[in-house]
Parts: structure tokens; sequence; C-alpha cells
């Protein structure tokens, strides 16, 4: 069972090697900006894969960004390393070998577009750090990504019974793999040391309204995973039980407009973006 492998799966989810040197650039105190672009303009399909997100709609910056001092000038060190991260993570889901129906692109496709909406709305919400928030979104459901590597019959049992009968996700989660994957996601960035904000988002990004949400990044995460789930893009079983709360939204300081544009804007901007991150 999943739940007894949990502590020997980190290994199987290795980071690719461009994030570990990026990492170890920003984490550097004497590093600048000059530096990450050193890295990054070594690997010329990650420069070009930056320079189009950067120039893409759903950035929406005025006028065009022809260079990568450009891009890390406008959009700061946090937000190119985090695309870069962006256009990596792509890869670990399209080396998944699912045997049912769902397949790793659909995973992708799935956290593409809660990453998408929840940057969305953070922004409406006034919240500061619109690029940790998208990636916030690719990682919120790590704990589907282990168990999809490490127990493949199993998800794709869980996928089935999920479609088949009335039984919820959470449900069937328990009974096939032991444990939520918001639970096994939380457990693993805590292993690998991820910022306490992030465990706390996955840990919790299932639990309105039984728990109060622990930030209002997990709040628009929430939000984002339902707006995700109606759209069907992807993978779309895990929140499909969830609404929209008016009691969410207010603790956002969102209108009931602000989820109708992002729903209105989120299909193009997923295909914008899934087009640039595409590999
Ligand atoms: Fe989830
Ligand atoms: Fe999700």
């Amino acid at each position: 069972m999943f739940r007894d492998q949990i502590e020997q799966i980190d290994r199987l989810l290795t980071l690719p090697q461009i994030i570990t040197q990026i990492n170890e650039v920003i984490e550097s105190e004497k590093a600048g900006a000059s530096d990450l672009q050193r890295v990054i303009k070594a690997d010329p399909v990650l420069s070009t894969k930056i320079l189009q997100l950067v120039n893409s709609a759903y950035y929406g910056l005025p006028g065009r960004v022809g260079s990568l001092e450009k891009a890390v000038v406008l959009l700061g060190m946090t937000a190119v390393k985090n695309l870069a991260i962006a256009a990596s993570v792509e890869q670990m889901f399209d080396r998944l070998h699912l045997p049912g129906p769902l397949t790793g692109r659909d995973m992708w496709r799935h956290c593409l577009a809660v990453a998408t909406a929840a940057r969305e709305l953070a922004q409406r919400a006034s919240m500061v750090y619109l690029e940790e928030v998208f990636m916030a979104g690719l990682i919120h459901d790590l704990g589907l990504l282990a168990a999809a590597q490490s127990v493949p019959q199993d998800v794709a049992k869980l996928v089935e019974t999920a479609m088949s009968s009335k039984a919820s996700w959470a449900a069937a989660e328990l009974e096939i793999l032991g444990m939520s994957h918001a639970t096994a996601g939380a457990h693993l960035a805590r292993k690998w040391h991820f910022p306490g904000y992030l465990v706390d988002m996955i840990a919790d990004h299932h639990a309105w309204p039984d728990k109060p949400v622990s930030s209002d990044l997990a709040g628009v995460v929430y939000l984002a995973d339902t707006l995700a789930c109606r759209l069907g893009d992807g993978l779309a079983l895990t929140a499909q039980h969830q609404s929209i709360d008016p009691e969410m939204l207010g603790r956002l300081n969102l209108a009931e407009a602000d989820i109708t544009d992002v729903w209105n804007n989120l299909p193009a901007y997923v295909e914008e973006l899934s087009g640039i991150l595409r590999v």
C-alpha cells in the first residue's frame, strides 16, 4: 500500500538538474541576476520558454520582452526561477506511465489549470507573491504525483472507482492508498524542506469547509482547484464535490464577478501556457 511506501518514494521524484542549479544560485548570497541568467542561458530551450511565458497574454506585460536580462528585471529573480521550475515540472508528469484512463499529461493539465487560476485569483485578491501562488498551484497535488510514480496500478484503480461509483474521491483514496494525497504531499514537502506555507497549503487544499484554511494561499488554491475540476481539463475528480463558498470569497476579498472573469479566461490561458511549457 502507498501509505507503507511513503518513506521510500522521495528517491523516485528527482528534480531536474537545472532546478538544483537555479536553487543554488538563488540561495547563494553573493549571486545576482547575472548569475541566474548565466545558468538559464546555458539551456536554450528553457531560455526560449521563459521569454515566451513573459510575453504571453497571460502575463500581460506591456511591450515585448526581448531578452532574459529584461525578463529578470521585470519579473524578479524568484519569478524567473519559478518559471524555470514550471517548465521542468512538466517533464516529471510526462514520464508517468499510468495503466488506467488517467495519464500523466491529464495530471499536468490539471496542475497547470490550478496554477493559472490561483495566480489570477491572487492578483484580484491583491496578494503580493503571485509567482509563489503559481508555483503552489503547480505542486498542490504533489502527493498524487508521488502515488502515480510509486503505485501506478493503485492510482488507476482509484480513478476507476471514483469514476464509476458514488464513493467520493477522498473515501476511495483512503481505502485504496491508505492515506489522502494531501497528507502524502505535505509529508513529502516537509521532508524536502519546502517552506512551511507550501507544506500547510498542500495539507489543507481539500480541507474546507470541514476545517478552516490555514492561509490565504490555501484558500486561493482551494478555489482554483474547484474551478479547474469544473473545467474538466485533465484530472477533474479530486475537487468535483467542492463548491465556491461565499465565506471563502469573503475571506479573500473576492467577488462573484472575479470568479466569473477567472472562469471565462481560464480555458484560453491554460491552452496558451500548456503550448509554451510543453517539452
Ligand atoms: Fe488535490
Ligand atoms: Fe488538484
